[in-house]
């Protein structure tokens, strides 16, 4: 990186704890996190995969380290928390990415399915966020990138309860934004389109759909997890100084049509 960029992207001194580091739209903000000079903290529940994004930072010459818990588990939650701070300090970076997608027909959607979803999805980012965001107050500089969802702003495809805990996830976004920027801590969400991860296996299994989806779009294709590699770097950075409760939509233009 040029100098220039180096002041404006750089992320040298930053601890970024990323959830759900491990895999698909995570894996690669962490990996770009890492490789712009941030030290990496990847939380989620298997261990060989967040294993195997450490190697890959080490490969670019970058520092990752790993937790496993599930963070639809409360009191997990709250250990997590203890551990990094003891393990690693303070976090200037919290993206909150991991995301569980259980998303059977309204009908059949059951209370256990409503509880696990919002507590991956939403009381998991709000605990982390009450944990980290005060503390980056005092510091005076923190960055929150809260991973949402099309399904935050219009029902689509049995929404349910992963849309109602995005749609949450959005306005604890705004609430995070507005107690903590004025001292520094910008907190914002990236909305997705649709995009080829494990979590999409089974869209991305019938070839129709795929192709529905990517006409719909402005670019004329569905997101790849490389997609989010800039918008996260910038979010974290100093760059983004001035941005902060927005929803940004990283998307191929798919909720503008
Ligand atoms: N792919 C899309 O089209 C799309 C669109 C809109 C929004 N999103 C959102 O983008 C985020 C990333 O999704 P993705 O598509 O990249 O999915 P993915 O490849 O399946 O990755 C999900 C990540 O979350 C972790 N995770 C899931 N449940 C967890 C739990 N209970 N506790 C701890 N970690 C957990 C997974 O690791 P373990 O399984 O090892 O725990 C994995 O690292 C999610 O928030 C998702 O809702 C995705």
């Amino acid at each position: 990186m040029n100098a220039y960029l180096q002041e404006i992207f750089g992320l040298q001194g930053r601890l970024a704890v990323v959830t759900g580091g491990s895999s698909g739209i995570g894996r690669a903000m962490a990996v770009a996190l890492g490789r712009a000079g941030a030290k990496v903290l990847l939380v989620a529940r298997r261990e060989a995969p967040m294993a195997e994004v450490v190697a890959e930072l080490r490969g670019y010459g970058a520092v990752g380290h790993a937790i496993s818990a599930d963070l639809a588990d409360r009191e997990a939650v709250t250990q997590v928390i203890d551990k990094i701070i003891a393990g690693y300090g303070q976090p200037d970076v919290l993206v909150n990415a991991a995301g569980v997608n259980r998303r059977p027909p309204m009908d059949e959607l059951t209370i256990d399915d409503w509880d696990v979803t919002l507590a991956a999805n939403l009381t998991a980012p709000f605990q982390l966020g009450q944990a980290f965001g005060p503390r980056m107050a005092e510091r005076g500089w923190g960055r929150i990138i809260n991973v949402v969802s099309q399904q935050a702003f219009r029902a689509y495809g049995n929404s349910g309860a992963y849309g109602a805990a995005k749609a949450g996830l959005v306005g604890l976004t705004r609430s995070q934004a507005e107690a903590w920027s004025r001292h520094g801590v910008c907190c914002n969400a990236i909305a997705p389109g649709v995009v080829h991860t494990p979590l999409t296996e089974a869209v991305f299994a019938d070839p129709a759909k795929v192709a529905g989806h990517a006409a719909r779009t402005m670019i004329g294709r569905n997101g790849v997890p490389e997609d989010f590699v800039a918008c996260a770097i910038f979010l974290a950075s100093d760059a983004a100084v001035a941005v902060t409760g927005q929803t940004l939509f990283v998307d191929g233009g798919y909720s503008a049509t």
